[in-house]
Parts: structure tokens; sequence; C-alpha cells
């Protein structure tokens, strides 16, 4: 299997007469997650589908120990049961070290082994995780006679995996891409939170009060800054997608929307949604705003072959901004596909 890079996430032509060279990937803003053992929500599929990048069967966290292989037969058949038309189908698997991890993935293959885009590893720690995992779909795969073979994506989630990050990133070709896990990565750095993604308000600097009568102001810092950063250069220079995962406090959509936009601006593709309420804003902001477009589109158009300077509103445009304008204009272009 060879690897395609990302075009939009790396706009390589340097010069190229072609502003719009066609980008092999799929929009995929949200991963909405599906607990397949609940009927109730599995019933709703059929009209959720449409209005969903990806959808995903969970039978990790948040599925009780005592559930999960209903989950994973709730799965089967939620993905047998449905057409899924331009829509992901993913499942995130149980972590390597847990006892339903093996039959996890022997079912998943074989029952809708050519049905399923994208197996999402909790927990990796380090390169050796995705060999494993690749492997296994190897054989699996042959043994169904699956010709399209199946993508991971690892969840970034333990200290030890954001140390291996780059060497995860490169493991297999069959590496879709990462998503930050802050939960899970909380606890394991020994975080002293209890939240599931998001800021926190006591993560805070203290302006300096020199000669001021008033209050010290305090302006909160982004937990999850280095750990982005640091996944976006891996993913995207090993062709990979970036994601944001989960944001927890569903009562606040003001914070998951400032969550998910600081992950776009980053170089994010999307972000999981784990509640009905979480799709519209993941829509919204993993989706450029128009103004940008334009503005974009302006750049491309004045720089045809994406070299020289000129100016626009006052502002200084060269081959950087050019590269910039084009990430913004091929996704623009393939939301409207
Ligand atoms: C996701 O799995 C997380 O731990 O945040
Ligand atoms: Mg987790």
């Amino acid at each position: 299997m060879t690897k395609t890079p990302h075009a939009f996430f790396r706009p390589l032509a340097i010069g190229a007469p072609e502003p719009f060279r066609e980008p092999p990937v799929k929009v995929e803003r949200m991963i909405h997650f599906v607990p397949p053992h609940i009927e109730k929500v599995v019933a709703k599929l059929a009209g959720l589908i449409p209005k969903v990048d990806v959808v995903l069967g969970n039978l990790e966290d948040a599925i009780p120990a005592d559930q999960k292989e209903a989950a994973r037969a709730g799965f089967v058949k939620l993905a047998k049961d449905n057409d899924f038309g331009e829509t992901g189908l993913w499942s995130r698997i149980n972590c390597l070290n847990s006892p339903w991890v093996l039959d996890d993935i022997t079912t998943l293959v074989h029952e809708i082994g050519d049905k399923l885009d994208v197996i999402m590893l909790p927990k990796v720690e380090g390169p050796w995780d995705i060999h494993y995992l690749d492997q296994l779909l190897a054989q699996l795969e042959a043994k169904a006679s699956i010709s399209r073979p199946i993508q991971i994506h690892a969840i970034l989630e333990t200290a030890e995996g954001v140390k291996n990050v780059e060497s995860i990133a490169t493991a297999s070709p069959r590496m879709h891409g990462m998503s930050l896990g802050p939960a899970d990565l909380a606890a394991s750095r020994g975080m002293k939170t209890t939240r599931v993604g998001g800021g926190h308000p006591d993560y805070v600097v203290l302006a300096d009060d020199e000669g001021s009568s008033s209050p010290r102001k305090a302006y909160q810092q982004d937990l999850w800054h280095y750990t982005l950063a640091k996944m976006v250069d891996a993913c995207t220079s090993a062709g990979l997608k970036a994601f944001y995962g989960p944001f927890g406090d569903f009562s606040d959509p003001d914070a998951c929307r400032a969550q998910f936009r600081n992950a776009f601006l980053m170089g994010c593709a999307g972000a999981w949604t784990l509640h009905p309420s979480q799709i519209d804003i993941a829509r919204d902001v993993f989706s450029p705003p128009v103004e940008e477009v334009k503005f974009a589109l302006r750049i491309l158009e004045a720089m045809p072959d994406g070299t020289g300077a000129v100016m626009i509103d006052g502002k200084m445009q060269d081959d950087a901004t050019w590269k910039q304008a084009k990430v913004l204009a091929d996704l623009a272009k393939q939301l409207v596909a």
C-alpha cells in the first residue's frame, strides 16, 4: 500500500500552474461517537448518518465491562443494517492489553471488514502497538479476502505515547491519523484534574503588577498546546491527519467551540463529538470561514504561479502566504465537492 500525502495539509506544489490539486482525503470534521449497546441511540442512527462526516462505534472507555460483548455485537449489527454512503465508519476498539481486544479485532474484520474504514486504537505507547495491529489486520484481511486495507488511527493519550509520537506516526502505511486524548493523558501524566479536555481555571499566569493599584489579572493558559503542536507536527510530516479528541462538558458549548477552534487553527482536521449538540459546533469550526476563503482566493488569483510578492489590502503576500491560502482553498473545495 502506498501513502499519498494529504494535499490539504501539505500544499507542496511550488509555482504550480494548477492552484487546485485534487485533494485525496475525505473531510472528517467530526468523529461522532456512538455507544452501540444503547438501543435508543442506535435506533436514531439512520437519521444521524447524513449529518456527520464519520460515525464511530465505541467499544472502549464509557462502555461498562459487562456490556463489552453487547457493544461489539451492536456495532456489527448497526454496520450491517445501515447504508453509510459518504459517511465514514470507524470503531474505537479496546486497548491492546485488555481482555476484549482480540475478539474486537477478529470479529470486526470477519463480520464487517469490507465496510469498516478505520480502527481507532487507544492508549498507543509506541510503534510496536501499531505493528501488532497492522500484522493482525493483514492476517485477518487475507483470511476474509478483504482487499481494501482497514486504516489505523492512534489515540495519543499516554506520556509514553507523546514521547514516541513521531515513530507512531510513521509506524505503518495503514496510519490514518491521530487524536489527542486529554482525559487519559491527564491521568497518565499525573495532572491534578478531573476533566475531559478543555482548560482549567487554576492554570494561569499572573500579569506583572508593578506600579498598579488594581488587582493583578490572571490569564488562563492552554493545557494542551504543547501536545497538540507536537502531534500536529508528527502527523503532518508523516502525511497523516491530526484531530482534537473529546470535550466532556456538554453544558459549555462556548468552551467546546474555543477548544475546537484552537485545534483547527493549529492544523487539526476535526474533533470528536460525544454529544449531538457538538456536531454543529464541529461542522462550523472545522469548515473555513467564508471571508477567509474569499481572501485566500484573492491571494491565489494575485499570484497565479505561487511566487513573488504582492500587496493586498495593505498586507504583504508571498510564496508562503500563497501556500497558506491554498490550505484554506483546498479545504473549501473539498467541502463543496
Ligand atoms: C480519550 O479517550 C481521552 O482519554 O481523552
Ligand atoms: Mg481515553
